[in-house]
């Protein structure tokens, strides 16, 4: 059976931080057609009723049907405990994040709060995620169930702490190394589910911890590695207080194998000129969240690192402040604002679909609209609240009809959802 998705179509044919907005396609009357979860074609409205004349039609008028989100980097364990008053990033950690995750030991918890944390993104639009569990091995099982469960592609996984943490969230090297290629056995290449080799940040783990996870990244080549990156400057004088021997931040990860294609550094703002060449020589992705760079007051990303690396955007949740990746790009528009650059709403959206996908190596899989990429779509009501609809009414063209969303659209504007070809009932 076809699926046939009528309204405006909005889809890339390449990278619009290299190439400007002509890498942008719009389609004012288009349609997608899906077959077996994935997209079998993408054109005008009219072509494609005529090539699929039995399919079942879905007709969105003049909503826009899109990729889904990719938010390249969150906490899930961090659901509850989402805009919490006051810190900056190590008391933050300290005060909110520890005690919360030291909760995800009870399986039952964790369940609970996967469940719920899938049901909020996927309202938003979010179709993957790339996510820290915790420590406990129960909380990356937690969130694989409840991905497969919705036939979501998710990547995530165990977060290895061997110091600086309080009693309850410490492993060691060995236990982190056992414990990540358990689940990695586990859960790799299952389904829509990749495991990721997860070293929280330097701060939190020996040099021995990160040794053990670069000699299990060694093992598991095609994996990605996540970590955190120059966050916060208070963050940064600990390391080199931890890390004497180390040239800087990223030589602390690049020492023991943990920096090449596939590793994936959330943050990055405070970066010397040896780390970002170091990055854009290895080939890493580094992942904006521009909420929580403004939340816990960490700095202001330097977009014009998107012109030579892979670049993915995220709402690092519970460090950001908002679960949408509409919301996402509001803030980063605003970050690149105060950075003297305007970010054209191709590269918004694409930042948050393709170039999160491409931040976590998938891009050939998921991200956005071409034949053979697998199903999982949104589509966005334009006029989703009287402000906005205002705010649109003298368009001229598709990036004036969509601004006002990226800037003031929640999940209102999210109409629906396609995972692997199956239209979602969202929460
Ligand atoms: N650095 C290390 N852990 C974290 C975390 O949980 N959130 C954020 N924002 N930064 C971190
Ligand atoms: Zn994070």
């Amino acid at each position: 059976m076809t699926d046939l998705i009528l309204g405006q179509v909005l889809y890339y044919t390449d990278d619009p931080f290299q190439q400007g907005i002509a890498a942008a396609k719009h389609i004012a009357q288009g349609a997608v057609a899906v077959e077996g979860g994935r997209i079998a074609a993408v054109g005008e409205a009219t072509a494609l009723r005529a090539r699929y004349p039995q399919a079942r039609l879905h007709d969105h008028g003049q909503k826009l049907i899109s990729a889904g989100f990719v938010d390249a980097h969150v906490h899930y364990p961090q659901t509850a405990i989402i805009a919490s008053w006051g810190k900056r990033l190590i008391d933050w950690l300290n005060t909110y994040t520890f005690p919360e995750e030291m909760r995800f030991a009870d399986r039952a918890y964790a369940d609970d709060i996967a469940n719920r944390y899938l049901d909020l993104v996927l309202a938003r639009g979010t179709t993957t995620v790339c996510s820290y569990a915790t420590i406990h091995p129960e909380s990356v099982d937690a969130i694989f169930t409840a991905a497969q469960s919705r036939g979501m592609r998710v990547f995530a996984g165990k977060t290895c702490m061997d110091r600086n943490a309080p009693d309850g969230l410490r492993d060691t090297p060995q236990t982190a190394y056992d414990d990540s290629k358990r689940l990695l056995q586990k859960w790799h290449g299952v389904d829509r589910l990749s495991y990721v080799i997860t070293p929280r940040f330097s701060p939190t783990s020996t040099p021995e911890q990160l040794a053990a996870m670069g000699a299990l990244w060694r093992e598991y080549p095609d994996c990605l590695m996540q970590t955190h990156l120059s966050e916060q400057t208070d963050e940064i004088a600990w390391v080199k207080d931890l890390f004497p021997q180390s040239r800087d931040y990223l030589d602390t990860y690049e020492a023991q194998g943990l920096l090449r294609e596939g590793a994936v550094y959330g943050h990055a703002i405070h970066l010397t000129a040896r780390e970002k060449a170091r990055l854009v020589e290895a080939g890493a992705s580094l992942v904006h969240c521009p909420t929580s760079n403004t939340f816990i007051g960490s700095g202001l990303f330097d977009m014009t690192l998107a012109q030579q690396l892979r670049v993915g955007l995220a709402t690092d949740t519970g460090g950001g402040s908002n679960f949408s990746m509409l919301h996402t790009m509001a803030a980063a528009y605003e970050v690149a604002q105060l950075r003297g650059q305007s970010l054209h709403p191709s590269q918004l959206w694409w930042l948050a679909t393709q170039g999160s996908a491409r931040a976590l190596r998938c891009e050939d899989k998921i991200g956005n609209l071409a034949p053979g990429m697998e199903a999982d779509l949104v589509v966005i009501d334009l006029a989703s609240t009287p402000a906005i609809e205002q705010a649109t009414r003298r368009a001229t063209d598709l990036w004036q009809q969509l601004f006002p969303t990226i800037m003031m659209g929640d999940d209102r504007a999210v109409s629906e959802v396609w995972l692997g070809g199956k239209r979602q009932t969202l929460a």
